[in-house]
C-alpha cells in the first residue's frame, strides 16, 4: 500500500495540538502548545479561556506542523480531529478547523475519540498492536479499555466521580500546591511517608472495574482541616505521599482484576498520570508478577498532543470510515459506538 500522510488536530482540553503522521507510525512533527501557563491564575482549566485560547492558536499550531514535517496540504491525504470526549467549546474549535481545512483542500475528514487516541499513542512508541488493555489516567478520565484482536473497543470501567488526574490536581490545590497538582503531590511525595495516613480505597462492588477518587480527596480534605483546627502543622509530603499511595493503590487493584478476568497479555498505561513514577512503578511489578507486557509510551505522548490523534486517524483512513461536514464537537461520547461507525452516522 502506499503511503497515507494524515494531519491530526487535538483542542479537547488546555492544548492546542497539529501532528503529521505518517503510516499511523511515523511522526513526521508533533507541535503542543500547552496552555497551563493561562490557566494557572484561576487554579485549573477555565473552559471559556481555553476555547479564546485555542482559537488565537490553532492556525499556527497547525502551520508549524505542516513546516516541521516539510509538508504542504497537497501531500495530506485526510485530516483526522478529536471530536470528543472533552470540553465542548475547546472541541469545537479544532472540529471547526478541521471541517474549514477539509472544505478548502477536498481532503477527507475523520473525526477521532480522544481515548482511542490516547491507545494509539502506544503504537507511535512502541510499535504495540491489539490486544491489549488500556488504563486511561488522566485530568479527565480513569478509563479501563479491553482492545481485542480485531481492534474492536470495549470500556470496562470508568470514574464515577473525579479522574485520578483531577483528585491530584483538587488535593494539591487543597494543601496549595498550585496547578498542576499531579507533578507537585509526586515530588512532595517523594519526601513524605506513605504510611502515615492510612486513606480509604472504594470498593463499587456493582462496578468491579470503575473508580472513584472523590472520597479519597475529601479524606484529604478532611485531615488539613483537622489539623488545622487542632493548631497542628500538616506534613505536606506525608499527606502528599499517603493520597498518591491510596491513587496507585486503586489503580493497580482494578487494573490487576482486570487483567485477570480479561487474561489479556499486555497493558498499555496512558493518559496525564502515567508520568507517575509510583504509579509505573507499581503496575510494572504487577505485571511482572503476571507475566504480562507493560507499555507506557514516553510522557509527551501520554498527555494531550495529535500525534496520537493523527495515528487513531490512520486506522480510520484503512478502515474506509469517514466523517461528513456534519462533524461537532461532543463533550461524551462512546468508544464502543465510535470504533462501529463514522462519529457522524451515529
Ligand atoms: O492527559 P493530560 O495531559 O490531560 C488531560 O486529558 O486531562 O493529563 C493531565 C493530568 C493533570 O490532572 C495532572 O495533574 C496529571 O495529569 N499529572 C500527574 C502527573 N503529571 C501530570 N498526575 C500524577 N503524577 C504526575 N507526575
Ligand atoms: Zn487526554
Amino acid at each position: 500500500m502506499r503511503d497515507v500522510t494524515v494531519l491530526g488536530i487535538e483542542s479537547s482540553c488546555d492544548e492546542t495540538a497539529a501532528s503529521v503522521v505518517r503510516n499511523g507510525r511515523d511522526m513526521m512533527s508533533s507541535v503542543v502548545l500547552s496552555q497551563i501557563e493561562v490557566h494557572q491564575a484561576f487554579g485549573g482549566v477555565v473552559p471559556e479561556v481555553a476555547s479564546r485560547a485555542h482559537t488565537e492558536m490553532m492556525t499556527r499550531v497547525i502551520e508549524q506542523a505542516l513546516r516541521d514535517a516539510k509538508t504542504t496540504f497537497s501531500d495530506l491525504d485526510a485530516i483526522a480531529v478529536t471530536y470528543g470526549p472533552g470540553l465542548v467549546g475547546a472541541l469545537f474549535v479544532g472540529v471547526t478547523t478541521a471541517k474549514s481545512l477539509a472544505l478548502a483542500t477536498g481532503l477527507p475528514l475523520i473525526g477521532v475519540h480522544h481515548l482511542a487516541g490516547h491507545m494509539v499513542a502506544s503504537a507511535l512508541s512502541h510499535g504495540a498492536t491489539p490486544p491489549y488493555l488500556v488504563l486511561i489516567a488522566s485530568g479527565g478520565h480513569t478509563d479501563l479499555i479491553n482492545v481485542l484482536a480485531s481492534g474492536e473497543m470495549v470500556r470496562l470501567g470508568k470514574t464515577r466521580d473525579d479522574a485520578a488526574g483531577e483528585a491530584f490536581d483538587k488535593v494539591a490545590r487543597a494543601m496549595r500546591l498550585g496547578y498542576p497538582g499531579g507533578p507537585a503531590i509526586s515530588e512532595a511525595a517523594k519526601r513524605g511517608d506513605p504510611t502515615r495516613y492510612a486513606f480509604p480505597i472504594a470498593k463499587l462492588p456493582d462496578g468491579p472495574f470503575d473508580f472513584s477518587f472523590s472520597g479519597l480527596k475529601s479524606a484529604v480534605m478532611l485531615v488539613l482541616d483537622k489539623e488545622k483546627r487542632a493548631g497542628k502543622e500538616s506534613s505536606i509530603p506525608d499527606l502528599a505521599a499517603s493520597f498518591q499511595e491510596a491513587v496507585v493503590q486503586a489503580l493497580c487493584a482494578k487494573t490487576e482484576a482486570a487483567l485477570l478476568q480479561t487474561g489479556q497479555r499486555t497493558l498499555v498505561l496512558a493518559g496525564g498520570v502515567a508520568a507517575n513514577e509510583a504509579l509505573r512503578l507499581a503496575l510494572r511489578a504487577r505485571c511482572d508478577a503476571l507475566g504480562v507486557e507493560f507499555v507506557v509510551p514516553p510522557v509527551a505522548l501520554c498527555t494531550d498532543n495529535a500525534a496520537m490523534i493523527a495515528a487513531a486517524g490512520y486506522d480510520r483512513y484503512v478502515r474506509g470510515l469517514f466523517d461528513d461536514l456534519t462533524l461537532t464537537g461532543v463533550a461524551t461520547a462512546s468508544i464502543e459506538a465510535w470504533y462501529a461507525a463514522p462519529a457522524t452516522k451515529q
